[in-house]
């Protein structure tokens, strides 16, 4: 048994929770090509704007904290909006302390990590 499936399945429910509090404003604009992002900068950018804080070091989120948040974000520019101006529990970071380069390179390393497993691969969920 792997440490992390139970989390998973509460982190499941909580991004279930955030896709639908989000959906109109996520997918009702176009995504943005990511490309021009640094994930191992991001992950480090991560850490050190105090992200992990809430979401966990891996983005995994906790239900108490903070949504899980990776692998497959929000339209960067839904995701660049929620952080400078967020509505709900999130305080907000403006430009001069997480900059425009800055959120590319964290959206990059949230596009980077490894999905979770398939739910019907999960043992425990049989
Ligand atoms: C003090 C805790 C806290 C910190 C620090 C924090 N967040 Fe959040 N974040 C939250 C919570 C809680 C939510 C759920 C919505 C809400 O209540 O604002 C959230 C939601 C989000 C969302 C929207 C997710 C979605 O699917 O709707 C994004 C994107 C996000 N956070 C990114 C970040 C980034 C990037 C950072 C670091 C620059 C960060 N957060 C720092 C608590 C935090």
């Amino acid at each position: 048994m792997m440490p992390g499936m139970i989390k998973d399945t509460v982190t499941l429910a909580t991004l279930g929770f955030c896709l639908a509090a989000t959906i109109t404003t996520a997918f009702a604009q176009a995504p943005t090509p990511s490309s021009a992002g640094n994930a191992p900068n991001g992950k480090k950018l991560f850490a050190a704007d105090g992200c992990y804080q809430c979401h966990g070091y891996e983005a995994q989120g906790a239900a108490p904290t903070g949504p899980r948040l990776g692998p497959r974000p929000l339209a960067f520019a839904a995701f660049s909006k929620y952080v400078r101006q967020p509505t709900g529990q999130m305080p907000p970071y403006g430009g001069r302390v997480v900059t425009d380069a800055d959120l590319a390179d964290i959206y990059a390393f949230l596009q980077s990590l490894p999905a979770p497993p398939a739910a019907d691969t999960i043992v425990l969920l049989k």
